[in-house]
């Protein structure tokens, strides 16, 4: 692998752009900070760093550079990344060949663009007309249909089944991925519209009849090894960019009100499809942005769908906005009846998910009847304790108290003791494993290699020493570190990185060290402070060794020898010869 190329292209790209187009980050002092999309979390332990250009977690250890960031997250291979990296700041990379990668699944892949583009076509052909007008009729214009890649599956038992097989595929592949059921097309004369995975390849469709024929409004394809619903949103892979740009991610019900926010300029959306939000989904979400604005349809589903939904975030420590829209209204019919600016109108004066759940609650209250009264008030009660703003809290507690006449005091006294056992019921989570505590001797050890880590001088330093190691992996570490200084006469981490990302032990040892709080530059009193430590344990061990050698050593002479040794490391003479 060409490292040179690799150190061009990363000194080219700043890994705070990468990460932050991929993950909300927020400034901090001099790094960055965001939840870390490496094991499931919704506080912000990663740590970007501009000046070194590294990330660490400090809850799973995750660390690396802008390469590694981008295989892990992005499931790209070193060659892949350089790529891609390469062409967005303009390094020439044609020289690195990928081989297109074939899976088991590439074939699917394959047989979903076919029909894609076929579908297309069929729109677009005589046969389309009535598709066309009723998109047409629904405002659904040609900059749409071709942007939302919308096609129109025929008026045929075996159409597409048929060009498939004639191609190379098998019967029984189209009927596993969702294309044909025994030797006929699943989709019989409906509107095509391509679902996509997270990269943006087409893995299904949902089917829209589009004619009164009796028939389900929608036809999704079924759960394949590729398409898998609960793990997908719709529209994510353009969301990813959108809500980086917007700050925010707007969850939407069904894809026409993807479809329909877009043409008004609204891209930070991705829609559910018709599912209940699963736990991969949610974690989608968050990845997206933190910043999440509900904005299901005005219908009793919808209400529901919003109250289910908003209380799965507020668990994972995300209170989102809520954009209620009028009933029986969706963003579709909404945007489309009242237009942009309405829509926009609403998005800016969009409540917290707190005053919608109360506004809810309220409307099913008989305040006629005390009981129901005091049932409420204790609800409202019971929902601020899941608020974390503590003004916000009092200032719901002041309405309640003049809404109904009652004291504050007697207010907050009943906040307080429904606030106790939530507490308890959230114990502190600690995600990463416990390592084995580390010697004085190892940590010294670490300090310094991350020293050198950072510090050229540092490394000519240590190379005049002869340490024995406290451990296996800060002998590894060190030896690539003083290899790579001495190749290329110089070091800084995330080019090193890129050296010793194959070595898996170096690699997490390297991890271990990054993410644990050692002081990066150091004077040389206390340089030799940490050296001297190494090396009163290397004086110590050899006394062992030695010790042990003697017991076994048969001749004399050689035993006046290596008792003359021990007696000279005893005294700690010969400090840095010890070991001749
Ligand atoms: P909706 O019924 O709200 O669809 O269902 P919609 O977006 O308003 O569609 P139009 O305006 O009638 O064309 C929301 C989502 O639920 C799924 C679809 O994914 C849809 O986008 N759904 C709905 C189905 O899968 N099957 C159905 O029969 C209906
Ligand atoms: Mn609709």
């Amino acid at each position: 692998m060409n490292n040179e190329l690799a150190n061009e292209i990363r000194s080219k790209v700043d890994i705070v752009d990468i990460v932050g187009e991929r993950i909300p980050l927020v400034a901090r002092g001099k790094n960055f900070f965001g939840v870390c999309p490496f094991h499931d979390d919704s506080n912000p332990s990663l740590c970007v760093s501009r000046e070194k250009q590294i990330y660490t977690c400090f809850s799973c250890h995750a660390t690396g550079n802008v390469f590694t960031f981008l295989m892990n997250y992005e499931h790209m291979d070193f060659r892949e990344t350089l790529r891609y990296l390469g062409e967005k700041v303009g390094v020439d990379v044609s020289g690195i060949h990928i081989a297109k990668k074939n899976t088991k699944f590439t074939p699917f892949y394959e047989a979903y663009e076919f029909s894609l583009k076929y579908f297309q076509n069929n729109l677009q052909s005589k046969i389309g007309k009535d598709a066309r007008s009723y998109l047409a009729n629904r405002k659904i214009d040609e900059d749409v249909i071709k942007e939302f890649e919308i096609g129109l599956s025929l008026d045929s038992n075996d159409d597409l089944t048929k060009l498939l097989t004639s191609k190379k595929y098998e019967l029984s592949t189209l009927n596993q991925i969702g294309l044909s059921s025994d030797d006929r097309d699943v989709y019989i004369d409906r509107i095509m519209f391509p679902l996509y995975d997270l990269t943006g390849k087409v893995v299904g469709f949902s089917g829209r009849i589009y004619r009164d024929n009796g028939l389900n409004k929608y036809l999704n394809t079924k759960e394949t090894p590729i398409f898998k619903k609960g793990q997908l949103l719709y529209h994510y892979h353009v969301a990813r960019e959108e809500c980086r740009k917007a700050k925010s991610v707007i969850v939407m019900e069904g894809f026409m009100d993807v479809i329909r926010a877009s043409t008004i300029g609204v891209r930070n959306t991705v829609a559910l499809m018709g599912t209940a939000l699963t736990h991969e989904q949610l974690q989608l979400i968050k990845r997206l942005s933190l910043n999440v604005i509900l904005c299901l349809d005005g219908d009793d589903p919808g209400v529901h769908a919003t109250l289910s939904i908003g209380d799965m975030l507020l668990e994972e420590g995300i209170e989102p906005k809520v954009l209620p829209l009028p009933n029986p209204d969706d963003p579709d019919t909404f945007i489309l009846n009242q237009g942009k600016d309405k829509f926009l109108g609403l998005l800016e004066n969009a409540v917290t998910f707190n005053d919608f759940k109360l506004r809810k609650l309220k409307e099913s209250v008989d305040f006629r009847s005390d009981e129901q009264t005091a049932q409420y008030i204790n609800q409202v009660l019971q929902e601020t304790t899941k608020v974390k703003d503590a003004i916000r809290v009092e200032i719901i507690l002041k309405k309640l108290a003049k809404e109904f006449d009652l004291s504050y005091n007697t207010l907050e006294m009943r906040f307080r003791e429904l606030e106790k056992p939530k507490e308890k019921e959230r114990p502190v989570v600690v995600t990463y494993t416990k390592k084995k505590k580390k010697t004085k001797y190892e940590k010294a050890m670490e300090q310094i290699l991350y020293f050198m880590l950072n510090n050229d001088w540092v490394i000519s330093q240590f190379e005049k020493e002869r340490f024995i190691f406290p451990n296996e992996e800060s002998r590894l570490l060190a030896s690539e570190i003083v290899y790579y200084y001495t190749t290329y006469g110089h070091i800084n981490i995330p080019d090193f990185y890129t050296y010793v990302q194959d070595k898996e032990e170096v690699v997490n040892f390297l991890n271990d060290i990054l993410a644990s709080n050692y002081a990066e530059s150091t004077s040389k009193d206390e340089l030799f402070e940490y050296f001297g430590v190494i090396r009163e344990y290397s004086r110590t061990q050899e006394i062992k060794r030695l010790t042990n050698s003697l017991k076994k050593e048969v001749d004399p002479i050689i035993q006046a020898e290596i008792a003359e040794k021990i007696r000279k490391l005893r005294i700690g003479d010969n400090k840095n010869g010890w070991r001749n």
